[in-house]
């Protein structure tokens, strides 16, 4: 599963993302991907101290970092800061284990990078005109970490507005839940993967203990039709997944009219996390999972609902099943 999205020229952030990003970064110091999203959004901005004391941040706890010494790289030059930038070019080729490049100022940065690889000499990416970037929440391109990154704001938020000890998300390639992931781990926050039965990637990948295709025939949560796991997403869900729960389209439906009834229009993809909790609270197959993840009456839930009414004739069937 994929997503086009054109980026056309100069896009500076928006104040609030900013100050949204700011806020989840001291709450989380140690977010690394929060924190190099936020600089480079600072950069991008033209915030370039602001960035590089962020970069400088990552580089503290993580001394051999290549995209924060990279955004150091940017920072400083544009601040003008020729000896600086040079320096953190030296430790981003001994980090890469590359020979020294020429420093050629703003013309030595060699690091925009389409999804082919293609490399396009002397300008930032965010320099950019008049061409597009697509953005892809699979693979192991630069962005599919950042659609992984930009995921992790919506659970800051989600906390920012409600305490909650579980976190129930559902699992397509896996990039949100990898999100939902590093939050937990550094909230303190149990996460569990929900996924159709008959996509169940993450399940048969956790209990390979690596990446492992599923056949996927078909199912009415198209979002996570999925048969493989992005690689990007995969460390995250290995170290910061609970467990996952697998769901059939029929329970699906049945949460969606339990939903209709409280008011909420919900869809297959969104739906599917309170018919994992309908499975963690009844189900003898889920027992081990819900005792782990400390699932009780007295637990604060989050289900990531994740999906509105994309399909109105599908959504009108499954309302009307039953
Ligand atoms: C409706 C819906 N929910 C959830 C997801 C999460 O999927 P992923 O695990 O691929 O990030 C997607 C992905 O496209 C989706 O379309």
């Amino acid at each position: 599963m994929a997503w086009g999205l054109s980026i056309i020229g100069h896009v500076p952030a928006e104040p609030q993302v900013l100050a949204a990003l700011t806020e989840a970064v001291q709450r989380q110091p140690d977010a690394i991907p929060l924190r190099l999203h936020l600089a480079s959004l600072l950069l991008e901005s033209g915030a370039d101290e602001q960035a590089l004391g962020h970069y400088l941040a990552v580089l503290d706890r993580e001394p051999e970092h290549q995209d924060a010494l990279l955004g150091a790289v940017k920072a400083a030059q544009a601040l003008g800061d020729g000896k600086g930038a040079a320096l953190y070019r030296a430790r981003l080729n001994t980090a890469r284990g590359t020979e020294p490049v020429p420093a050629q100022g703003p013309a030595a940065d060699e690091d925009l990078e389409t999804e082919e690889g293609s490399k396009t000499a002397g300008r930032a990416w965010w320099d950019v005109e008049a061409s597009s970037v697509t953005m892809a929440d699979v693979g192991d391109s630069g962005p599919a970490r950042w659609v992984v990154d930009g995921y992790q704001t919506l659970f800051a938020e989600a906390r920012e507005q409600a305490a909650f000890d579980v976190l129930l998300v559902p699992v397509g390639a896996g990039s949100l839940a990898a999100a939902a992931a590093r939050f937990g781990a550094a909230a303190g926050v149990a996460v569990i993967g929900v996924e159709p039965e008959t996509a169940a990637c993450l399940t048969a990948s956790l209990a390979a203990g690596r990446p492992t295709a599923v056949e996927n025939p078909g199912t009415t949560m198209a979002g996570l039709d999925c048969a493989e796991i992005s690689p990007t997403a995969w460390p995250s869900l290995r170290n910061g997944i609970q467990g996952t729960v697998t769901v059939a389209d029929s329970e699906v439906h049945a949460a969606m009219r339990e939903l209709a009834a409280l008011g909420l229009r919900i869809g297959d993809c969104g739906a599917s996390t309170l018919a994992a909790l309908r499975a963690l609270a009844t189900e003898d197959a889920c027992a081990a999972l819900s005792a782990a993840a400390g699932v009780s009456p007295a637990t604060r839930l989050l289900l990531v609902a994740s999906e509105g009414v994309t399909d109105p004739e599908g959504y009108a069937r499954a309302l009307a099943g039953g």
